[in-house]
């Protein structure tokens, strides 16, 4: 009997804390949860023959290129953006970087330090544009390497900064199409799986300023134009549907779903070249494998006292993160400073392009210079680059 009313007891106290999570107003994250009511994937199999062509497909530099999102060409020439923050070119053999627009950071799981291009687009003219995660859009010259920065994600738009910049596409008058979330958490997806509130914006080239098109968008992914850019498609990876927004004719300025029950959770877009659109999927989903967070879709409750109990349960461990950040900036101070290149990602795809100058090198150059200033590494760091 004992055990009975304790156990009541306990169930009755979670009960109580859960409610208190969901219903106390103010609590992060900051978000809304609207409800949603979408077309699931279902029998796929009877939808669509599937195929399995890429099964046969060759991977190539999967040791060094950790996690592009897209692609973009000009002239033959391909580029990706990588974790680590750097915008890379692909050569036959190699990985280049060209560019990043974040800060100097210790490791992949500094990225919002780090950067992270997501999106890339080159217009008619070969300018290459980057959607930076945390930093916003760039344009930039990829054979000068120079570049602008266009949208600053420190800037609020309609109230509110953009916390996770996507991807984007480019008008022939320079109107730049793209998508944003703006949530407490910026790209873990984790948290982003349970709120709807991505947006499609439009930067004006024009006024260089930015209007949000689309709100309330369930994960806004990749996006399109058309060919004759009478509309514009985004991708709702969560909800694994595609919204069409109209920018001309009599229906321009409204959305509708374009396509729905896709059998997938959609990322990215291409044009096939025909006026048609290469959708890729990120996950398989139908009747029979579902994924999970889309059965959250229509309990917006649920969808808040999950992520608010994801948020407690991650705020001890931000702090401890934050204190050994803290230690560790202390004692590696120098070798961080002079040595640029050897930390996070870059390192890899650095390995891949040249010989490094070899870790003992810049260990030894670290332990001579422990207190003083470590010019010598500084050097060696930049020979090697060459
Ligand atoms: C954005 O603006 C802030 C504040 O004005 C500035 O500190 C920052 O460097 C800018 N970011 C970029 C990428 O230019």
């Amino acid at each position: 009997m004992g055990y009975l009313k304790s156990i009541g007891t306990v169930i009755i106290y979670i009960g109580l804390f859960l409610a208190v999570i969901t219903f106390l107003p103010g609590l992060p994250p900051d978000a809304e949860y609207s409800e949603y009511s979408i077309k699931l994937p279902s029998d796929t199999q009877l939808q669509f023959e599937l195929k399995n062509r890429l099964q046969g497909a060759e991977v190539l530099f999967s040791e060094e290129v950790k996690g592009p999102e897209c692609f973009a060409s000009y002239n033959g020439e391909l580029y990706t953006g990588i974790r680590g923050g750097y915008v890379v070119k692909i050569e036959e053999n190699r990985i280049k970087p060209i560019v990043k627009f974040g800060q100097k950071c210790d490791g992949l799981w500094q990225e919002e330090k780090c950067g992270r291009p997501l999106g890339l687009k080159f217009n008619d003219k070969g300018e290459l544009f980057v959607a930076d995660a945390y930093y916003g859009i760039f344009k930039m010259n990829v054979n000068t390497r120079h570049y602008v920065n266009i949208v600053n994600s420190s800037e609020p738009i309609d109230g509110k900064v953009p916390k996770l910049v996507n991807f984007l596409d480019i008008a022939k008058n320079g109107d730049i199409y793209w998508t944003d979330s703006s949530t407490d958490f910026r790209i873990h997806l984790i948290y982003n799986i349970f709120f709807y509130i991505y947006k499609l914006i439009r930067y004006n080239a024009a006024t260089k300023h930015n209007e949000v098109l689309v709100r309330n968008l369930g994960f806004a992914n990749g996006i399109l134009l058309s060919d004759d850019e009478s509309f514009v498609i985004v991708l709702e990876c969560l909800t694994s549907r595609i919204i069409k927004y109209n920018l001309k004719g009599p229906r321009a300025g409204q959305h509708e779903v374009f396509a729905e029950a896709l059998p997938g959770l959609p990322d990215n877009v291409h044009s096939d070249g025909q006026g048609g659109f290469l959708v890729s999927l990120v996950l398989y989903v139908d009747s029979q494998h579902p994924f999970l967070p889309q059965s959250l879709i229509p309990h917006p409750y649920l969808r808040k006292m999950l992520s608010r109990l994801l948020y407690l349960i991650e705020v001890p461990f931000k702090l401890l993160q934050d204190n050994s950040k803290e230690i560790k900036n202390d004692n590696s101070k120098e070798i961080k400073r002079d040595n640029p290149a050897k930390s996070e990602a870059s390192k890899k795809s650095n390995e891949a392009i040249v010989k490094p100058k070899s870790d003992d090198a810049i260990k030894k150059g670290a332990q001579n210079t422990q207190s003083a200033k470590s010019k010598p590494v500084e050097k060696k760091e930049d020979s090697s680059k060459k």
